[in-house]
């Protein structure tokens, strides 16, 4: 599985910690930076891109880190296809991508420890989405949205 990772000056430091954990782990990493702490860098920067490479099917899901996680999350869901959610416990992590077919994790660097939040990730990327007709039904009715 190719994932895709990117986090602004507030989750830098998460990041890092995770793309060594994701390699550990055995996946293959894509970073859309930040690739340098810079204390007035702007999340979309690095949101966006990696929104856009999982619509295009170039990664096959995506990591965003910022100090909350918020901002990652309003940023990615401007992109149609992305299903971008704030994770901060582990029900949430995998039952987001059974039931809403989440395809990418938001973290906040500021909020998450470094081992919750790999445990969080284990969580997101064993998930698969279930696929059962109630859940495609809600999905539906949220993608007329993006026509
Ligand atoms: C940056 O200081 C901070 O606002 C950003 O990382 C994030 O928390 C926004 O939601």
């Amino acid at each position: 599985m190719k994932i895709g990772i990117a986090a602004d000056h507030g989750g830098y430091s998460l990041k890092k910690t995770l793309h060594s954990f994701l390699v550990a782990s055995g996946y293959e990493v894509v970073d859309f930076g930040a690739y340098e702490l810079n204390d007035q860098d702007d999340y979309p920067d690095f949101v966006i891109p990696l929104a856009k490479a999982i619509v295009k099917k170039d990664v096959d899901r995506g990591i965003a880190v910022c100090g909350s996680g918020v901002g990652a999350s309003v940023a990615a869901n401007k992109v149609h296809g992305v299903r971008a959610a704030l994770i901060n416990d582990h029900f949430s992590a995998h039952q987001g991508v059974e039931d809403d077919n989440l395809n990418m994790l938001c973290l906040g660097g500021r909020v998450t420890g470094y081992a919750a939040a790999e445990e969080l990730v284990e969580a997101f990327l064993h998930a698969k989405f279930t696929g059962l007709e109630r859940h495609l039904r809600r999905l539906h009715k949220v993608q007329l949205l993006e026509k």
